[in-house]
């Protein structure tokens, strides 16, 4: 799989004691970024919340990472277990480093974990006129409904395969240990 990201950059899943490196990255969005992610204004207070929350579920991270400094995240959130087969995206990526394909090379590799973790459907919640995310959730093929003040898209994720599982593992290179047992965690629950 063949990703072009800009110089020095590299996607890693997040590891366990990085919540500081996901927290940092939220709080230096720009504030229309930061609106965008939300879909509404938030507080600083709301975004320590939030990661402290996400790094306590079944959440799966992507990082962007220009050396040890996390530019951009994706974040997938399982909706529970009264909907086991559905999960919420969502992607930030701070400005500079917008328009460069990282925020696609982001939504890639989420949608490679929902799939080899059997979610079939991904709720991404945004603003209407974020564009940028509609046009991005369109290049994989989501098909968007809109609401009131928000899009929802529903991006069908196909079921996982041994190729999917090992793109998986091997865009894991980082961290092929934890991927190994956190994928065999799974397998042997589902
Ligand atoms: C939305 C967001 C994640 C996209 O990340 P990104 O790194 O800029 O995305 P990419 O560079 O991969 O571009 C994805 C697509 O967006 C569109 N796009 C890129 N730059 C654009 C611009 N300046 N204006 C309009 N559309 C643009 C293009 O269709 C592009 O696909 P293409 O390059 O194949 O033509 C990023 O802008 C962001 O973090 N925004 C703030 C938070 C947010 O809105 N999150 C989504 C809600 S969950």
């Amino acid at each position: 799989m063949q990703e072009v990201l800009p110089e020095g950059g590299v996607i890693r899943k997040l590891w366990i004691g990085e919540t500081k490196k996901y927290r940092d990255h939220v709080l230096r969005l720009d504030p229309e970024s930061r609106r965008n992610r939300f879909a509404g204004g938030v507080s600083d207070e709301f975004v320590r919340n939030y990661v402290d929350l996400t790094s306590g579920l079944d959440a799966v991270v992507h990082g962007f990472f220009i050396g040890r400094v996390m530019r951009g995240a994706a974040e997938l959130r399982p909706l529970g277990s009264k909907f086991p087969h559905e999960a919420e995206a969502a992607i930030s990526v701070e400005k500079a480093w917008q328009s460069h394909g990282v925020g696609s090379a982001l939504l890639r590799r989420t949608l490679l974990a929902a799939r080899n973790r059997g979610f079939r459907l991904l709720h991404m919640a945004c603003l209407a006129d974020n564009r940028r995310m509609q046009q991005l959730a369109r290049k994989f093929d989501a098909e968007l409904t809109f609401d009131f003040e928000s899009a929802v898209g529903e991006v069908e994720s196909s079921r996982p395969t041994p190729l999917s599982l090992m793109r998986e593992l091997m865009s894991d290179s980082h961290s092929f240990a934890t991927a190994m047992l956190d994928l065999q965690t799974r397998i042997l629950r589902a």
